[in-house]
């Protein structure tokens, strides 16, 4: 039978710099009672110009590692979801992986905007799944911060920068990933989105002018659409799981907007109470919210082992996904990983490496190379 693919390790990085609705006010025209009716964010988190997306994921990625015990060398698959990744290229989960050491493992970003998690919880499932991969790292990451117009008032409300991460590890014991659903329209991708900087429109004096560089989006729109695919996603995963909603103990959905939440819960009936919502404290932090959400629920005891629980969201392509977990927690181990240590020891293997990089080619260029 295939192997289940257990959450065994996580940890969640946000940046200490809050900056609250009042001081949004005073940026643009807005209030704190508008967006706190409209939203329910209260404050979000910016990161310092020193903090980037892969040093947020290298820190949640740290934090799940020691976890779940494991050493990197053990991790075969990083997949970082992000719609603010590092560079065009190359990945930021190859920047991860030097960061914390993983010698063994292949890494790879995965863009499917604030769904990118879910998508990227059910491709690393499905390498466990096959065998390709024992042990896998999915992250999410984002400086969304730093791709918005901070004059715009109807998207600088809504964003923060954050991370969290997942460990995965093979098992045959049922539990684990138990179903996920994924889904995407296309046809909708105008509605949000960041028009240039890609092959489509380089980046130019006049596409930074006219402000395509930051997030575009229909802000209506959006709304209609994420209300109507929560509610469907999680109806679809929940049945292919072989479950009904009354089984499910709590959702963690994507923290986009309150109202979003609350109209998705109450089509599906399920109670405020079954839900975890810490939007209010991080606003929006697309593909990071729900390994946050995840994060800080475990924190407050609201998640044990053999709890089930449905992620769920939506975002820009248009995408949108869903997955049922059955939780498991730690495998027990004998190994203590300690965060500062795997740092300490991925930065000298890296410097080596550079090293050796440098006499290789040196001595390419001296003995072999006539040219
Ligand atoms: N402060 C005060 N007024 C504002 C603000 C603001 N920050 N922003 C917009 N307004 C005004 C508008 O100009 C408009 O004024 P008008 O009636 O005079 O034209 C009025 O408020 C209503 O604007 P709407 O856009 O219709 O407001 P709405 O109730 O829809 O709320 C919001 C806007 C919060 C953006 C909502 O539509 C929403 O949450 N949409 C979903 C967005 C989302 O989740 N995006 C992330 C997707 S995930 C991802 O992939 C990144």
């Amino acid at each position: 039978m295939s192997p289940y693919a257990h959450i065994t390790g996580w940890g969640m990085a946000i940046p200490d710099r809050v900056l609250t609705n009042a001081e949004l006010a005073q940026m643009v025209d807005t209030t704190d009672e508008w967006i706190v009716s409209r939203t329910g964010i209260r404050e979000r988190r910016i990161a310092e110009d020193d903090q980037t997306t892969a040093s947020l994921a290298t820190e949640a990625a740290l934090n799940a590692i020691s976890v779940a015990n494991l050493s990197p060398m053990d991790i075969d698959l990083i997949i970082v979801a992000t719609s603010s990744p590092e560079h065009l290229f190359p990945a930021t989960a190859c920047l991860v992986q030097n960061s914390i050491g993983a010698t063994k493992a292949g890494a790879f970003d995965l863009l499917a905007a604030c769904t990118g998690f879910i998508y990227a919880l059910n491709m690393a499932s499905q390498a466990i799944a096959t065998g390709s991969a024992k042990t896998a790292v999915v992250i999410g990451s984002e400086t969304l911060s730093r791709l918005i117009d901070w004059q715009d008032r109807s998207t600088c409300i809504l964003f923060g920068d954050g991370a969290g991460a997942f460990v995965l590890q093979a098992s045959e014991e049922p539990a684990g990933l138990l179903s996920a659903v994924m889904r995407s329209d296309g046809s909708g991708a105008d509605l949000l989105s960041l028009p240039a900087g890609g092959s489509a429109l380089p980046t130019s004096i006049d596409t930074v002018n006219e402000g395509l560089h930051f997030i575009s989006m229909s802000g209506r729109e959006v709304y209609r659409f994420a209300t109507r695919v929560m509610t469907q996603a999680t109806e679809e995963a929940v049945k292919k799981a072989g479950l009904k909603i009354t089984d499910i103990d709590l959702v963690v959905p994507h923290q986009a907007n309150q109202r979003i939440i609350e109209t998705a819960l109450k089509n599906l009936k399920i109670p405020l109470e079954r839900c975890v919502i810490n939007l209010d404290r991080y606003g929006n932090t697309s593909t990071a919210s729900i390994p946050i959400a995840a994060c800080e629920a475990l924190q407050d005891g609201k998640i044990r082992p053999g709890d089930r629980l449905v992620f769920v969201g939506f975002g820009s392509g248009l995408t949108w996904g869903a997955a049922v977990v059955q939780w498991s927690g730690p495998f027990p181990t004998r190994i203590r990983m300690i965060p500062g240590i795997i740092r300490f020891y991925a930065r000298v293997r890296s410097l080596l490496l550079r090293l050796l990089r440098f006499f290789d080619s040196f001595f390419w260029d001296r003995f072999y190379n006539n040219d």
